[in-house]
């Protein structure tokens, strides 16, 4: 089987809407055809600036949230990156071979630096990409199912994986950015130009998966929409309902332009309604099989036990391969 491999970073509280939308929702399609490895890459967390605050917590809380989303610990192999010292090792030979303007590109650095500004932002945080690359080529992934705003650092994975092959011989797989036709960008409920995340300016704009059913819906019907009243999808004029459009296109599995049809004549009103219920009766069920989950944190660790050891297994593999193509005296 190919393989895939893909991560969430264990956010403070939850993952949101468009990280469901976007990514987990894939990775629960992918794992039967493929040989799936997922992680919560929480060395990737620490690099902003309250990333190790509960992180313990906050990381079973999101692998909770993998497994109540169905993410099948029978089928695919889930772990958390500390678990595997691999990653940090090999992302130390890929920072010498990264270029440092190469990195300094990095849209999602130049935005998070800004953001976090200069007594915050850390070396870590530059060099997080060639970590992220390190994550991927450990697994000789063949694809990486990710939204919209991880292709770049896919690229860049891709770049060096084949710079290493070249220097120093055909050592890893390149993979393939798996980016979902629908659902790549979930946009902020209030303000739908800018992509939904954990750091918007109001929380009224995002949802997250541990959200209360009441305060789903109301978010969603006090969405931010457009001047007019045809329901019609236009990313440029009409951003608020378009994306209303894209986030119920894929709760229901229904094609954008169909619900646009059953949508004529109608008022922008009807799709919040609608797309407030389908969202709730989506989350409702993996809400409630996250809190079940974390009832017993000691079978959530056993999982990430295994999980660990089978991840391991490749990617000791993949380093050991690494360190002889460079050339390293490697311990007898
Ligand atoms: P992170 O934790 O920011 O996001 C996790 C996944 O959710 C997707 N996503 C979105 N999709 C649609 N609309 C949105 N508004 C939205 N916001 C986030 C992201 O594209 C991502 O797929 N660097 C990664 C984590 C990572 C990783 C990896 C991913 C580390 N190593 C190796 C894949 C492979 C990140 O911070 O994603």
């Amino acid at each position: 089987k190919p393989r895939v491999l893909s991560g969430m970073q264990p956010s403070a509280d939850s993952l949101h809407l468009g990280n469901y939308l976007g990514a987990l929702v894939n990775y629960v399609k992918l794992q039967d055809e493929y040989d799936a490895f997922y992680f919560i890459p929480d060395l990737h967390s620490i690099t902003s600036p309250d990333g190790a605050t509960n992180l313990a917590e906050r990381t079973r809380t999101t692998v909770a949230q993998y497994i109540a989303g169905g993410v099948d610990v029978e089928r695919s192999t889930l772990f958390v990156q500390s678990h595997v010292p691999e990653h940090a090792e090999l992302s130390w030979v890929l920072q010498t071979i990264t270029g440092f303007g190469e990195a300094s590109r990095m849209t999602q650095f130049k935005d998070k630096s800004v953001r976090y500004g200069q007594d915050s932002t850390n070396v870590g945080l530059f060099t997080y990409p060639v970590l992220m690359a390190a994550d991927i080529l450990l697994y000789q992934a063949d694809g990486v199912p990710v939204g919209d705003d991880q292709k770049q650092h896919v690229e860049l994975t891709r770049t060096l994986g084949a710079r290493f092959n070249h220097r120093f011989g055909e050592t890893f797989k390149i993979p393939e950015p798996m980016i979902p036709a629908e659902g790549a960008r979930i946009y902020d409920l209030q303000d739908p130009t800018s992509k939904m995340s954990k750091s918007s300016a109001s929380p009224n704009g995002r949802i997250n998966v541990l959200d209360e059913p009441k305060v789903i819906a109301k978010r969603i019907k006090s969405a931010v929409t457009d001047d007019g009243n045809v329901v019609a999808f236009d990313r440029e004029a009409k951003p608020g309902v378009s994306n209303l459009l894209s986030i119920l296109s894929v709760v229901t599995e229904t094609p954008v332009a169909t619900l646009v049809e059953q949508y004529e004549g109608k008022m922008y009103g009807h799709l919040k309604v609608d797309t407030a219920e389908a969202v709730v009766a989506t989350l409702e069920p993996i809400r409630a099989r996250t809190l079940e989950l974390l009832d017993d944190p000691a079978e959530l660790d056993r999982l990430l036990a295994v999980g660990a050891a089978k991840a391991r297994e490749v990617a000791s593999e993949t380093l050991g391969k690494v360190y002889d193509a460079v050339g390293f005296l490697r311990p007898q």
